[in-house]
C-alpha cells in the first residue's frame, strides 16, 4: 500500500526494467513493491528491506508492506505523509488518521518523520530510516468513538454536514477568561512578538484555503494587519517576502497535507513565526509550528471537507479577534460583541439544516446539469469558490466560482438560457451596501435567461 508520490520513480522503474522486471501498471506504487521484493530477496527481513528501499526514494510517501507468508507482520514507513499506529490488546492498527481505528482502541502512537514501524498483533517496533531504534510517542485519543460512527446517517459526509453547529460551538468553547478577554492557551508565541507582526500570510490548500480567504476579510478589518492568502504549493516554490515580523498561518484539517507542511517549513526557514489552525491533535503541521489553534470539529472522516471548513473560519475569526484585542486598536473593544454574534451562529445553522427539503428539490431538478456557476462578493466570493469545488468533487459536475463584480468583465458570456447560477447574497443590513449590487447582478443574469428557483 502506498500513499503519496515517489518523485524519482521513473528512473527507478528504468533500472528495474533493465534488470528484467515485468510491470503490470505504470504506477510508482508498483515500482516500490518490486524494490521491496528485491531487497527482501537479499536480506530475508521485511523491515530491513523497507529500510534499504526508503533510502533510494525521493518524494513524500507512506508505504505499507506485508509478506504473503507472514500476514501477521506489517511494516510501514513514512516521509512527510501521515501514518499513525493504534495500539490495541492483542491487535495493532495503522491508519493515516486515528479515525481509522478509534472504534477499536483509544491508544495511539505518534511517529516522527523518516521512521519505519513494524507491527504484529503483540508488538510494535520503531526505527529511523538510518536503522537507529526509536520509541514513537504514545498518547490517548480524546475523540469520542461515537464521533467516528455514522449516527444513523447514510454517509459520513451527511453526518458531518449536520455536525456543523457543534463544530462551530466547540471551536468557540473556552476562549474567554472571567473578564471576557480572549485567551488562547495553545499560543506559544509571545504577546510582544504578536504585537510586532506586520504581515500575515495564510497558507493552505483546497477548502482550507477558501476558509483562509474568508478569514482575510475579517482579520484585516479587525487588526489592520495586511493578510495574504496563498495556496501552499505556490508559496513554497517562489521567493515570498517574509521576515521575522511575518506570521504565517497554516490552515489544515488533517495537519498532514504535504504541500501545507512544506510551506510551513519554508516559512520557518525564512524566519517567520508559524501558527497552525488544525483539527487533528498531534499531527505533523501543528507539531512543527510555533503555535497552534485547534478547531474542535471532531474527526472528519468523509473525504470532502464540510464541518472542518466552518470550524476553520471560526478559529481564524478567533485569531483575528485575539490579535485585535492584543494590539489594542479601535476594534479590540468590539471583540466581545463579535464573539457574542459568533456564539449565535450554531443555532442559525441548526435552523437551516433542519429544513433541507428545498435543497433536495433543487438537487433533483439539477441532476443532469452539465455546468453550474457560483457567484459571490466579499466573503461570498470564497464561499462561491468553495461551492464550486464541492459540486465538482462530489457530483462530478463542472462548476466555476466567480466574484460577482467580475461578471461584466468576461464570465457573463457563459450565461445562456437555462444556465444554473447560485448567488451568495449578502445581508441587506450589511454595512458595505453590497446587497444592492448583488441584487443588480441577479437582474442582469435573469435578463440573460439563467435558470432560477
Ligand atoms: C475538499 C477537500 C480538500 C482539502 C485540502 C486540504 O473538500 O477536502 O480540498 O480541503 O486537501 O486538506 P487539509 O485541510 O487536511 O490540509
Amino acid at each position: 500500500m502506498h500513499n503519496g508520490i515517489i518523485e524519482n520513480f521513473h528512473s527507478l522503474r528504468q533500472s528495474l526494467l533493465a534488470d528484467g522486471v515485468e510491470f503490470t501498471s505504470e504506477t510508482d506504487t508498483e515500482v516500490v513493491a518490486h524494490l521491496v521484493a528485491s531487497a527482501y530477496a537479499d536480506s530475508g527481513d521485511l523491515t530491513r528491506a523497507m529500510q534499504d528501499v526508503v533510502g533510494t526514494l525521493e518524494g513524500a510517501f507512506t508505504l505499507l508492506a506485508v509478506h504473503a507468508d507472514a500476514p501477521n507482520t506489517v511494516v510501514a514507513a513514512r516521509r512527510n505523509s501521515p501514518l499513525v499506529v493504534g495500539l490495541g490488546d492483542g491487535e495493532n492498527f495503522m491508519g493515516s488518521d486515528v479515525a481509522a481505528f478509534i472504534g477499536h482502541t483509544r491508544k495511539a502512537l505518534e511517529l516522527g518523520q523518516d521512521q519505519i514501524v513494524t507491527i504484529t498483533p503483540d508488538s510494535c517496533d520503531v526505527i529511523n530510516f538510518d536503522g537507529t531504534p526509536s520509541e514513537g510517542k504514545a498518547y490517548d485519543v480524546t475523540w469520542d468513538a461515537a464521533a467516528a460512527e455514522k449516527d444513523g446517517y447514510d454517509t459520513f459526509m451527511e453526518k458531518e454536514i449536520h455536525d456543523q453547529p457543534h463544530a462551530v460551538r466547540d471551536t468557540l468553547l473556552g476562549r474567554t477568561d472571567e473578564n471576557g478577554q480572549l485567551v488562547l492557551d495553545e499560543m506559544s508565541i509571545t504577546e510582544q512578538d504578536l504585537r510586532g507582526i506586520s504581515k500575515i500570510v495564510i497558507v493552505a490548500c483546497g477548502t482550507a484555503a477558501y476558509a483562509g480567504m474568508v478569514a482575510k476579510y475579517a482579520i484585516e478589518r479587525w487588526t489592520r494587519i495586511p493578510v495574504e492568502v496563498e495556496l501552499a504549493h505556490e508559496f513554497r516554490y517562489r521567493d515570498p517576502v517574509i521576515d521575522e515580523n511575518t506570521l504565517v498561518v497554516s490552515i489544515s484539517q488533517s495537519g498532514e497535507t504535504a504541500d501545507t507542511l512544506m510551506a510551513v517549513r519554508h516559512a520557518k526557514e525564512l524566519g517567520a513565526r508559524t501558527l497552525s489552525i488544525c483539527n487533528t491533535h498531534g499531527s505533523t503541521i501543528p507539531r512543527e509550528s510555533d503555535a497552534v489553534l485547534y478547531t474542535h470539529a471532531g474527526p472528519e472522516i468523509a473525504v470532502a471537507s464540510t464541518k472542518a471548513f466552518v470550524a476553520q473560519i471560526t478559529a481564524s475569526y478567533i485569531l483575528g479577534l485575539y490579535l485585535a484585542q492584543l494590539r489594542g486598536g479601535s476594534f479590540g473593544r468590539n471583540a466581545a460583541e463579535v464573539l457574542e454574534e459568533l456564539h449565535g451562529i450554531p443555532a442559525k445553522m441548526s435552523d437551516l439544516l433542519g429544513n433541507l427539503a428545498r435543497v433536495k428539490e433543487i438537487a433533483y431538478f439539477m441532476a443532469d446539469t452539465r455546468s453550474v456557476l457560483f457567484l459571490g462578493r466579499h466573503v461570498g466570493f470564497p464561499i462561491a469558490m468553495e461551492g464550486a469545488l464541492k459540486l465538482k468533487e462530489l457530483a462530478y459536475i463542472h462548476a466555476e466560482g466567480f466574484a460577482a463584480g467580475e461578471l461584466k468583465h468576461g464570465p457573463i458570456a457563459l450565461i445562456e438560457p437555462g444556465q444554473p447560477v447560485f448567488i451568495v447574497v449578502p445581508s441587506p443590513s450589511a454595512e458595505n451596501g453590497l446587497h444592492g449590487k448583488v441584487v443588480s447582478n441577479i437582474q442582469e443574469i435573469r435578463a440573460r435567461g439563467a435558470a432560477h428557483w
